[in-house]
């Protein structure tokens, strides 16, 4: 269980992040997300300068390639000493057991192992798209599921899903697998593009482990305090 909300980092550039976290004091360390947008933009540097600001780091590249190509990927990002990195659960057990056995290898003596978590079905998917697109004819809550349970077989630490799934992700599994949940919206703040929101409160009682959370901070007129309510509100709300 991660006290602290992730912060999704969605900015274009550096110098727009460096902005954004002005506005929080310094002493203040947070857990960033840090998305294929900013990573390709500014590259790995933008991690190590994060890091070395005293932040810890989900970094959120959904890695889907051939087994040695992600395994041998996931060694170069282990040293970057982020906490928290994933892949698409759709490339297969075999993948996602080369992605963790690449982390491990590519981890300096000494320290953690990033947690290794799986993309099980995007939020953006229906399940009529999951249908034709895919052709899984299951119904998208059992294709997450399964998808779930193979991240778990793979030997990885945890799922991204809807906090609508955490609750049945959580029984299938363990409770310390990971439940890490996005679209969060705190009561009263602007949906934006998300569709099935959850308030932090509601998301830790539905089961998830992890909430991130973009707009509702990165937009604030107040991001500190905005950060600090949802912080809060997460942390006082029981599973
Ligand atoms: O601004 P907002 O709170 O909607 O941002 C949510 C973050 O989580 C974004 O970076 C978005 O790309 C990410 N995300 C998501 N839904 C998923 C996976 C990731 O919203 N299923």
């Amino acid at each position: 269980m991660s006290e602290r909300p992730i912060i999704a980092l969605d900015f274009p550039n550096k110098q727009a992040i460096e902005t954004f976290l002005a506005q929080f004091p310094k002493e203040e360390k947070l857990f960033v997300k840090v998305g294929m947008e900013i990573f390709y933009q500014e590259g790995p540097a933008i991690v190590t300068w994060l890091k070395d600001c005293g932040h810890d780091i989900f970094l959120d590249l959904k890695l889907h390639d051939i087994p040695n190509t992600v395994g041998r990927a996931m060694e170069r990002l282990a040293s970057l000493g982020v906490a928290l990195t994933n892949v698409h659960a759709a490339g297969g057990i075999e993948m996602m057991t080369a992605a963790k056995k690449g982390l491990q290898q590519g981890t300096p003596a000494g320290h953690k192992v990033p947690d290794l978590i799986a993309v099980t079905q995007l939020t953006s998917t229906s399940e009529a798209q999951m249908h034709h697109d895919q052709q899984i004819m299951t119904s998208l809550q059992e294709s997450v599921m399964h998808y779930a349970t193979c991240a778990q077989k793979a030997g990885l630490d945890g799922v991204v899903c809807s906090a609508h799934e955490a609750k049945q992700i959580k029984q299938r599994t363990t409770d310390a697998f990971i439940r890490l949940t996005p679209g969060i919206r705190p009561a009263g703040s602007e949906v934006g593009d998300q569709k099935r929101i959850m308030t932090p409160a509601q998301a830790r009682k539905a089961g998830a482990t992890m909430i991130v959370v973009g707009r509702p901070i990165t937009q604030s007129k107040a991001p500190y305090e905005s950060y600090l309510q949802i912080k809060q509100e997460w942390k006082e709300a029981s599973q």
